[in-house]
């Protein structure tokens, strides 16, 4: 779990503004779901063979005995608060969230026990053009972000009949290879063999390789409804892989899945993910409907976007006012009020704490302020402001007040 510290802010910021920017433009509005969840919600959903069920939940007791979770994705929340708020009532809903999620991992480059999401959910659309529209939109994000190499998989799982056909044939070819499976294999194999296809250890690669592959059990619907995702993906010159080991690690999905990688973040190479989950309303108790969305992590992109673009600078004051007359602090902050009242958006540091004009002047540069406001004995008396430029050439000027501010409200407009 890491903090962000100051000099990291404004590459979150950006990401966030950019993501907030093109959620916005595409119709989705934000919902802020809390951190913790009954325990069960995220059993149920995820699933009981999922590695974040099995082994990832951050899961306790309160002082009521009630099993809660630190939730480690959004999406069991967000269909939880749905529900709960009737919201489908009011018709189809597209939906954003923010935050901090939370999985015991093993944690290595990319990959962190507190890590953030953004993720979009869109309810109430049976798709394809939805599906499309999520893929679309991230691919725009990328855009807005500068991120590139970064490349798009799909597939597409099918119906519970199509999964369940696909599972037997599936626990049958793994069983005629039982001694090549390891221990995390062997247990998936009578539960869930589809989670296998998930694993990440090298040595069972030529086996999943080997194994028979999802699009031959699947549904008509289904592959309806993959073939009319692809068209709008080629229409829109998207390019992507079908990969048919794309099973993805949360029990939730039936059709459509996607992930955007890169080869750039070491074994961390998802950075969004996502897909549909028709059947999770139903299961949560709410009236059928279908829904569909994405998760990107923000601690991926941003390693990404720092590796392409330079990050962004912070914010500098526009003025740093630098107080020679101690005694009159009263004053000082009453001028420092009216400057902040006249010039909306002024960045202005106030320099707390005393000190010798030379090292205030120090501490004003060392801001990276744009002008050094001087207030002395004879500046407050006369109602003026003493002026100096601190990254450009030229000389203190003493100004009035109303001056100084229209000064400083032609700099914040710049
Ligand atoms: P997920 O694939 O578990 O899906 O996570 C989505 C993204 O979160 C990953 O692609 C990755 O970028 C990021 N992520 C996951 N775990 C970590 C970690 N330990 N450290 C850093 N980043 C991480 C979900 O969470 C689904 N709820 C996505 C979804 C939304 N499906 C439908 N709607």
């Amino acid at each position: 779990m890491h903090d962000v510290l100051p000099e990291q802010i404004p590459s979150w910021r950006r990401l966030e503004s950019v993501c907030r920017r093109v959620l916005d433009a595409y119709g989705y509005r934000e919902i802020r779901l809390p951190v913790l969840e009954h325990a069960e919600l995220f059993e149920r959903s995820i699933g009981d063979t999922s590695d974040i069920v099995t082994k990832e939940m951050y899961t306790f007791a309160d002082r009521n005995d009630e099993r809660l979770t630190l939730r480690p994705e959004g999406t069991a929340g967000c269909v939880r608060a749905v529900l709960e708020h009737g919201l489908l009532n009011e018709g189809a809903q597209r939906l954003w969230y923010l935050g901090p999620m939370f999985r015991y991992e093993k944690p290595q480059k990319g990959r962190f026990r507190q890590f953030h999401q953004i993720g979009a959910e869109a309810f109430g659309f049976p798709g394809p053009d939805v599906d499309a529209e999520l893929i679309l939109m991230s691919a725009r994000l990328w855009r807005e972000l500068g991120l590139g190499g970064l490349s798009l998989e799909i597939n597409n799982l099918g119906q519970a009949e199509a999964r369940q056909r696909y599972r037997a044939v599936l626990l049958e070819y793994f069983s005629g290879h039982l001694d090549q499976l390891d221990a995390d294999s062997r247990e998936r194999q009578q539960k869930n063999p589809l989670r296998i296809l998930d694993s990440k250890n090298p040595d069972l690669q030529s086996l999943i390789l080997g194994a028979p592959t999802l699009d031959q059990f699947l549904d008509a619907d289904s592959a309806r409804d993959f073939a009319r995702l692809r068209e709008i993906l080629d229409a829109n010159s998207l390019e992507y892989r079908v990969n048919p080991r794309l099973v993805r690690g949360l029990d939730y999905y039936n059709g459509t899945v996607f992930e955007w990688l890169t080869d750039r973040l070491g074994a961390q190479s998802a950075v969004c993910a996502g897909g549909r989950y028709d059947e999770l309303i139903a299961a949560s108790g709410g009236r059928p409907a279908p829904a569909v969305g994405f998760a990107m992590g923000l601690e991926r992109l941003i390693e990404l976007a720092g590796q392409s673009t330079p990050r962004p600078e912070p914010d500098s004051p526009h003025a740093y006012l630098i107080a020679v007359a101690p005694e009159a602090q009263t004053r000082i902050m009453q001028v420092a009020e009216q400057l902040r009242d006249r010039v909306p958006g002024l960045r202005l540091v106030l320099n707390c704490g005393g000190g010798s004009f030379k090292s205030q002047f120090k501490k004003a540069d060392r801001s990276g302020a744009a002008f050094a406001l001087v207030l002395g004995e004879t500046e407050l008396q006369n109602g003026t402001v003493g002026f100096k430029p601190l990254r450009t050439a030229g000389e203190q000027q003493n100004l009035p007040l109303d001056q100084a501010a229209a000064e400083l409200a032609r700099h914040v407009e710049l």
